[in-house]
């Protein structure tokens, strides 16, 4: 691996993402360091989902060029993209995406049983109880509030530790004192285990938390906040 490859994380290369004649990313270059807690913010329909689908590799750019760990995805076929996604990257959609036929556990566990990797059950247990579910285990997602709901996405992102984090407003339904949960189990995960995390989010305060803030507007980034404050970045929000 290059010098690059090592302190890059993820990163996108003037990369587009049209749906039919809507521009979601108009040109988007960007590098995420490795062991970095970028939040992203800007208006609904800016670009933020886009940004992060195409990031991933969940979705493929129209153009442009995307590299994960230093490989660009773009070549890869789909099985091995698939792969390297399950083995590398974690995310937390921003409707869940929970199966609702399989319990909690279940639902967490599942990035383990698609990568044919058996849970552990310490670790399963510890970020149940992180996220505060560990007495939910045996429940449907359609038992649960949608704020629980949220932390079982977050507890099934977490649980293969992987190197990149994704998450589409992880706090959007939560109450604060759980939304400070939450984001301080993501800041450990970054500041503790090396994990480097891309978050959207509304909230200047879930921002505040990050290192560094991209705003983002009609599908391209207009700026960079470093070291955010929350009235920082409440003002640069009000004049987007
Ligand atoms: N599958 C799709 N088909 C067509 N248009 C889409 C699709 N997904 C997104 N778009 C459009 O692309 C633009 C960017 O959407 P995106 O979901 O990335 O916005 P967002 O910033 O995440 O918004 P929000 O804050 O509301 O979640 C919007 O104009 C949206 O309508
Ligand atoms: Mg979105």
């Amino acid at each position: 691996m290059t010098a690059e490859a090592t302190a890059v994380a993820v990163s996108l290369e003037s990369v587009t993402k049209d749906y039919g004649d809507v521009r979601a990313l108009d040109g988007v270059s960007w590098a995420f360091p490795r062991g970095g807690f970028t939040a992203v913010m800007g208006p609904s329909g800016s670009g933020k989902s886009t940004f992060l689908h195409c990031a991933s590799g969940l979705d493929r750019p129209s153009a442009g060029a995307v590299r994960i760990g230093g490989t660009d995805i773009g070549r890869l076929s789909e099985t091995r993209r698939t792969r390297l996604r399950r083995e590398r990257i974690g995310f937390v959609f921003q409707a869940f995406n929970l199966i609702p036929s399989m319990d909690v556990e279940q639902n967490i566990t599942l990035p383990l049983q698609l990568a044919g990797t058996k849970a552990d059950p310490g670790r399963v247990a510890e970020v149940a109880r992180r996220v505060g579910l560990a007495d939910r285990l045996r429940h449907r997602p359609s038992e649960l509030s949608g704020g629980q709901q949220q932390r079982v996405a977050l507890a099934r992102a977490l649980v293969t530790r992987p190197e990149v984090v994704f998450a589409d407003e992880p706090t959007g339904a939560l109450d604060p004192r759980t939304a400070r949960d939450v984001l301080r189990l993501l800041r450990e995960a970054v500041d503790l285990a090396g994990q480097t995390l891309v978050l959207v989010t509304h909230d200047p305060m879930a921002a505040a938390w990050a290192d560094s803030v991209l705003f983002l507007s009609r599908g391209r980034i207009v700026d960079e906040m470093t070291s955010p404050t929350v009235q920082g970045v409440m003002s640069r929000w009000e004049s987007l």
